[in-house]
């Protein structure tokens, strides 16, 4: 019985546009995925890092001091998720799957999200409320205005981050069932089962650094005091 956490840093950081992948670009000194180890460390019995192809040593080295093993991510993040769940040790019954670009989550939400887990809610994700009011638009050509199709209720909308934490048997044979899908959350392959979803309050801190302007965020942040 123990907690393992995969923490995906296989992208490529293509709207950062740092000269290296995004989970070595550097906030406050460090690279965004020491930041997220250091988060995820507190509950974890275990963690597993998937790394670009190209940077595994690298990768290697930040992740030693953590006891993290590193694995070769995928093409997309469900893949780079795949090959992570493959490296989980055996007695690990929960695991949370977490963005290295979410680096600085704080330790309480890992330690939320298991408690949720553990608690018999087989799969979690923490999730905050929407601030803008949210439209559903038609594909439309470039340079063309977007067909709105639907304005849903924007009290039951959830902004929803990582860390995601499941059952291990229910994570894996939702991945098992969408082999070579390219889904943006782990949880989407959980409701593709039709298996239940809950979601506990989320964090501000949270953010995932996607662009320069978030890494500066970020950035004010830790020399506000915050930390993971
Ligand atoms: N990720 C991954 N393997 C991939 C793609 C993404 O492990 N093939 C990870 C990223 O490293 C990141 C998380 O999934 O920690 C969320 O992805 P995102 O924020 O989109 O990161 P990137 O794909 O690196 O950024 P971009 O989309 O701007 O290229
Ligand atoms: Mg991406």
């Amino acid at each position: 019985m123990s907690v393992a956490v995969i923490v995906t840093a296989a992208g490529s950081g293509t709207r950062l546009g740092h000269a290296l992948p995004k989970a070595f670009a550097p906030l406050a000194g460090e690279p965004l995925l020491v930041h997220a180890l250091r988060g995820a460390s507190s509950v974890a019995d275990h963690l597993v890092v998937t790394a670009p192809a190209g940077h595994l040593r690298e990768a290697r080295t930040l992740a030693e001091p953590f006891g993290a093993v590193v694995v070769p991510g995928g093409d997309n993040r469900q893949a780079s998720v795949a090959a992570g769940l493959a490296a989980v040790p055996a007695d690990a019954d929960v695991v949370l799957v977490h963005d290295a670009a979410r680096a600085l989550t704080p330790s309480a939400l890992f330690d939320a999200v298991v408690a949720a887990v553990r608690s018999g809610h087989r799969a979690v994700v923490p999730g905050l409320a929407v601030v803008d009011t949210v439209k559903e638009v038609e594909p439309a050509g470039p340079g063309q205005p977007e067909r709105v199709r639907a304005t849903p209720d924007r009290a039951r909308l959830r902004a929803v981050q990582t860390p995601q934490g499941f059952e291990r048997a229910l994570l894996e044979r939702a991945h098992a069932a969408a082999p070579d899908g390219s889904a943006s959350d782990d949880a989407g392959l959980v409701e593709a089962l039709g298996e239940t979803v809950w979601v506990v309050p989320g964090s501000a801190e949270a953010l995932k650094i996607t662009t320069a302007r978030d890494l500066e965020v970020a950035a004010g942040w830790l020399a506000a005091g915050v930390r993971p």
